[in-house]
C-alpha cells in the first residue's frame, strides 16, 4: 500500500472513528485531544468528482475509512467518477454481506489493504479488537469476487514474525496479495519489536531488498 504514487491521486481521511485500539496509532496515544468526525458527504462528493484527480486513496491517521457512515456512497460516487481508488482498512466489524457490495462496485485498477498483523492467536495482540477469522473472511470473499486486488499488510512484530510463512501461504492459496511492513514506530528497548536476524536468511533477504 505504500508504493501510491500521489502525483494526481488524493488521499482522503473520511472520519477519525475507529473500532480498534491498536497502542501506537496516534488515535490510541491521543484520545481525548482530537474529536470523532466525519468529513461531510458533500464536501467529499466535490473532492472525488474534481478532474485534477484521477486516483482516491481512502486511509488516514486518527481513523479507518469503513466508519464512515456513507462509506459505500461514497465508493460508489468514485467509482461513478471513473477514478481508480486504493483503501486501506482494518477490516473489523462488518458483515460479510457489506463487504460483497463494496468489493462490487471494484474494479480491476482498485485495492483492498487489510490491515492484519498475525493469525488467530496474535492478529489481536496489536490491532486491539480485531477479529482474525473474520477479517480474512472478509479478505476472502475480496479475492473470489475476483475484481479488486486483496491486499494482507502484515506489520512485523516480535509476537508475529515466526507466523510470516505460514500466514503467506494462507494468503497465496486464498489469491490474497501478501505485504510485509517494517514499521519505524518502535523504541530501541520496545518488547513488540522484531528481531529480523531470527528470520530465514531468504526472508531476511528479500525485506532488505525491499527496504533499499
Ligand atoms: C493509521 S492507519 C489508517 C488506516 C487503517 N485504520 C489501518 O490501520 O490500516 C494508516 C496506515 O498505518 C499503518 N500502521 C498502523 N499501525 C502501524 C504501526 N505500528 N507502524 C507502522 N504502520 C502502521 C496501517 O497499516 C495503515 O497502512
Ligand atoms: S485500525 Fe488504523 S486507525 Fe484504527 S487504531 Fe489501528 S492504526 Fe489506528
Amino acid at each position: 500500500m505504500n508504493d501510491y504514487r500521489f502525483g494526481d491521486g488524493l488521499h482522503i481521511e473520511l472520519t477519525s472513528r475507529c473500532r480498534l485500539a491498536c497502542p501506537y496509532c496516534e488515535r490510541t496515544r491521543c484520545k481525548g485531544q482530537y474529536q470523532v468526525r466525519d468529513l461531510p458527504r458533500q464536501l467529499v462528493f466535490r473532492l472525488v468528482e474534481n478532474p485534477k484527480f484521477k486516483k482516491i486513496m481512502l486511509a488516514g491517521t486518527l481513523g479507518d475509512p469503513i466508519y464512515h457512515p456513507c462509506f459505500l456512497e461514497i465508493v460508489e460516487k468514485i467509482k461513478q467518477s471513473d477514478k481508480e481508488l486504493r483503501i486501506a482498512t482494518n477490516g473489523s466489524g462488518k458483515t460479510l454481506a457489506w463487504w460483497e457490495k463494496v468489493f462490487n462496485r471494484l474494479d480491476s485498477r482498485d485495492r483492498v489493504c487489510f490491515g492484519l498483523d498475525g493469525l488467530q492467536d496474535t492478529a489481536h495482540l496489536y490491532r486491539v479488537n480485531t477479529n482474525f477469522t473474520r477479517v480474512f473472511e472478509a479478505m476472502k470473499l475480496g479475492a473470489a469476487i475476483r475484481r479488486a486486488t486483496i491486499e494482507w499488510q502484515f506489520i512485523i512484530f516480535s509476537f508475529n514474525q515466526h507466523q510470516i510463512e505460514a500466514a503467506a501461504r494462507l494468503a497465496h492459496k486464498s489469491g490474497i496479495r501478501f505485504t510485509l511492513l517494517q514499521s519505524g514506530r518502535f523504541k530501541s528497548d520496545d518488547p513488540l519489536l522484531p528481531d529480523l536476524t531470527l528470520l530465514p536468511e531468504a526472508l531476511q533477504k528479500k525485506l532488505a531488498k525491499a527496504g533499499r
